[in-house]
């Protein structure tokens, strides 16, 4: 077996170097005023494609963001590996909590800390520097390779789906790697084997036709904002469940073997709670942290507005209120049935006297993986020649929307091997990538596109 080791630790600081300059690029996908960066991220990706080895690069409009496609064909006969990763980015805000500017990219104790440092471009970035890695080297890469890099997963992967199904003899593959998630534990490589679906929502509650004096009208009006904490308050019961009818009816119950590797894992409750930074956990009673992690739906609130919320006080009647509803998915639940079932039950529960009005924004399906499949062979050796350790089989409880409509488009299984540590504050201020998991990373993503096409080939 080659040994890339040297090779990496030799031009690392060239490959950290040009992470930095990917990380620079501001690729907001949720902000208009940042569609030139989307397009300056698009055009670095298939730049460093081709500098990785990949012959054939293109950048695909679509009617929102571009997908960057990569080619690169050994053998007709060959297995055919699709890597799927996002160049996008989620809003850096609110940027006076980031210690160094979100776009500039800075190296303190060991990581390097950037907006999409780990969510995700550094790790799409592991990937084009694994492939060069062997390339370069004059070492094969046994299959034919298909790049995805989409620049809207942050925004629920609004063109990719059709862009699939309209592409599908061109993406045709044997198997779909994704590196968008996450390792249980420092010096834990995991496979992630099961992600949450989502449904996320606006609930708007109109009542008086405009902002009405609390005095002169208090007590004879219905207040939106009231009857918008009442419908909050209404979805969920006191054990934390959902009041949703039906909501619980198709989810798959958690099986023996399950609930035994989850209790394997080196999971502290305490080590939780202090990372949320919380006096206790919340959440579903009945299952354990890890399973309302995994194993279970939620529904949050992510969002509130409503009336006067300045410095001070003034005595107002909203006419309006509004929240960000999201509720994470987990098989057998279906999106469509999910939603509707939801709009249904708000619609109940609101008090005579107000319009409500619902938005459905970006909804995607849970996904669990089959195991059985060879490719979970070649990634656990792969990640055991690099890291010195097996990888543990996790689930998580985030969303890649894409996951599941590349399985049914494709039929091909989807392999996920995450790098990002435990509190890499993705999405968050400071976000961070280890650059030691980065370095071992590149290793064990060189040695897994070689043996990936052993297990393919069968
Ligand atoms: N990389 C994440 C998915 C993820 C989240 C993996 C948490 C591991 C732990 C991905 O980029 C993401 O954030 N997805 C969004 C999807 C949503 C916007 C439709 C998410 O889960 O919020
Ligand atoms: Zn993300």
């Amino acid at each position: 077996m080659s040994d890339f080791s040297s090779s990496i630790d030799r031009d690392l600081p060239r490959f950290r170097a040009e992470l930095c300059e990917f990380l620079r690029i501001p690729s907001i996908s949720t902000d208009p005023e940042r569609a030139g960066a989307i397009r300056d991220g698009a055009t670095w990706v298939s730049d460093h494609m081709r500098q990785a080895g990949i012959p054939e690069t293109e950048v695909i409009e679509t009617e929102g963001h571009p997908i960057v496609l990569g080619e690169r064909m050994v053998d007709d006969d060959a297995p055919t590996v699709l890597l799927y990763g996002h160049y996008d980015v989620q809003p850096s805000e609110p940027d006076d909590l980031w210690t160094a500017p979100p776009f500039e990219p800075t190296e303190r104790d060991g990581r390097l800390y950037a907006r999409g440092a780990v969510d995700d471009k550094g790790q799409v970035h592991m990937h084009l520097k694994a492939l060069e890695t062997r390339l370069s080297a004059g070492v094969d890469v046994p299959v034919n390779l298909k790049l995805v890099i989409e620049g809207e997963e942050e925004i629920g992967s609004r063109n990719l789906g059709q862009f699939l199904s309209e592409n599908s003899e061109r993406l045709a593959c044997d198997a779909v790697l994704i590196s968008d998630t996450g390792m249980f534990a420092p010096d834990l490589p995991c496979i992630t084997t099961g992600l949450r679906g989502i449904v996320y929502t606006e609930i708007n509650v109109y009542g008086p036709s405009s902002d009405l004096h609390s005095g002169s009208f208090g007590g004879a009006v219905v207040n939106p904002a009231n009857a918008l904490a009442s419908i909050l308050a209404g979805l969920k019961d006191e054990d934390g469940r959902a009041t949703i009818p039906g909501y619980y009816d198709s989810v798959r119950a958690i099986t023996d073997r399950e609930r035994a590797d989850l209790e394997r894992l080196p999971m502290d409750e305490e080590i939780l709670r202090q990372t949320v930074g919380s006096s206790e956990l919340g959440g579903e009673k009945g299952f354990s942290p890890l399973e309302r992690l995994w194993y279970r739906p939620t529904l949050d609130v992510n969002g509130l507005l409503s009336g006067f919320t300045g410095e001070g006080s003034k005595t107002v009647l909203p006419s309006k209120a509004m929240a960000k509803v999201s509720m994470r998915l987990v098989p057998d639940q279906q999106a469509s049935q999910v939603v509707e079932a939801f709009e249904a039950r708000v619609k109940e529960l609101a008090p005579p006297g107000v319009r409500v009005e619902i938005r459905r924004f970006h909804g995607g399906e849970p996904w669990v993986a089959d195991t059985e499949h060879p490719i979970f062979e070649a990634a656990s050796e792969a990640l055991e020649t690099a890291f010195g350790t097996p990888p543990a089989f996790i689930r998580e409880g985030g969303s890649i929307p894409i996951v599941q409509s590349f399985e049914d488009t494709f039929a091909a299984p989807a392999l996920l091997v995450g790098f990002a540590l435990p509190g890499c504050n993705a999405h968050a201020p400071d976000e961070w990538l280890d650059l030691s998991v980065y370095r071992r990373g590149i290793e064990a993503l060189a040695h897994l596109y070689g043996g990936i096409g052993d297990k393919l080939k069968g």
